[in-house]
């Protein structure tokens, strides 16, 4: 069993947690968590949305709600480790530049590097589409199809160095239907995950797990 773990403030109304949401894509998540933070009295903010790609459809929200929006794409460079550590210090200048508390993924499709997961340490949390330790990586809902599995769902975890391996908050089971594809999944899933992420993000932010 891991320790539990208590974030560095406990957020409340008044001073909620500030939040920068990192996406890549289509941002469904960023939406339900900006939705719900603006619905009732929340003990988290978004301060930040950031996006390494410039194309994520998810950036809009970032103008419809009125926060600031960064979009850092990966530096050029011949050495993709040094490319990754650049790219992750500009990040990293942009959180502290917010005075961000918590880093919030949210189908953002890039691994971070042991250098950068151990500066934010215990304040970095994800969500990952399967029942981790099954199916890890960027492929999940394709590989629980392919393994013939009945139930899938969604985790909400700590990140660490590894793939979607750091410490699971929460977990909710999705039933896999007959005729079931890739984008039906998905769609089932992403329902559940937008009622999940805000609630344990309220928890993890006013008691810590
Ligand atoms: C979600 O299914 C999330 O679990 C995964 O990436 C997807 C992001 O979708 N990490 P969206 O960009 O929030 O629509």
């Amino acid at each position: 069993m891991s320790e539990p773990y208590i974030p560095p403030r406990r957020g409340s109304v008044n001073e909620p947690i500030r939040i920068a949401v990192l996406i890549s894509g289509s941002g469904s998540g960023l939406s339900a968590l900006l939705n719900h933070q603006q619905s009732k009295p929340c003990v988290h903010i978004t301060k930040l949305i950031i996006s390494d790609n410039k194309d994520a459809r998810g950036l809009h929200y970032g103008e419809d709600f009125k926060i600031p929006s960064l979009t850092i794409p990966l530096p050029e460079s011949v050495d993709r480790n040094k490319q990754r550590i650049m790219h992750e210090n500009l990040i990293d200048n942009a959180l502290l530049d917010s005075e961000i508390e918590l880093v919030v993924l949210s189908g953002y499709m890039r691994i971070l590097t042991s250098n950068f997961v151990s500066k934010w340490k215990g304040r970095i949390i994800n969500i990952h589409p399967s029942l981790l330790p099954k199916y890890p990586g960027a492929h999940a809902h394709r590989d629980a199809l392919a393994d013939g599995a009945k139930i899938t769902g969604c985790t909400v975890h700590l990140v660490d160095e590894g793939v979607d391996t750091g410490q699971i908050i929460a977990q909710e089971e999705v039933a896999i239907l007959e005729g079931d594809t890739i984008e039906k999944l998905q769609d089932r899933v992403k329902k559940v995950e937008h009622r999940l992420y805000p609630k344990v993000l309220d928890i993890f932010c006013s008691q810590g797990i």
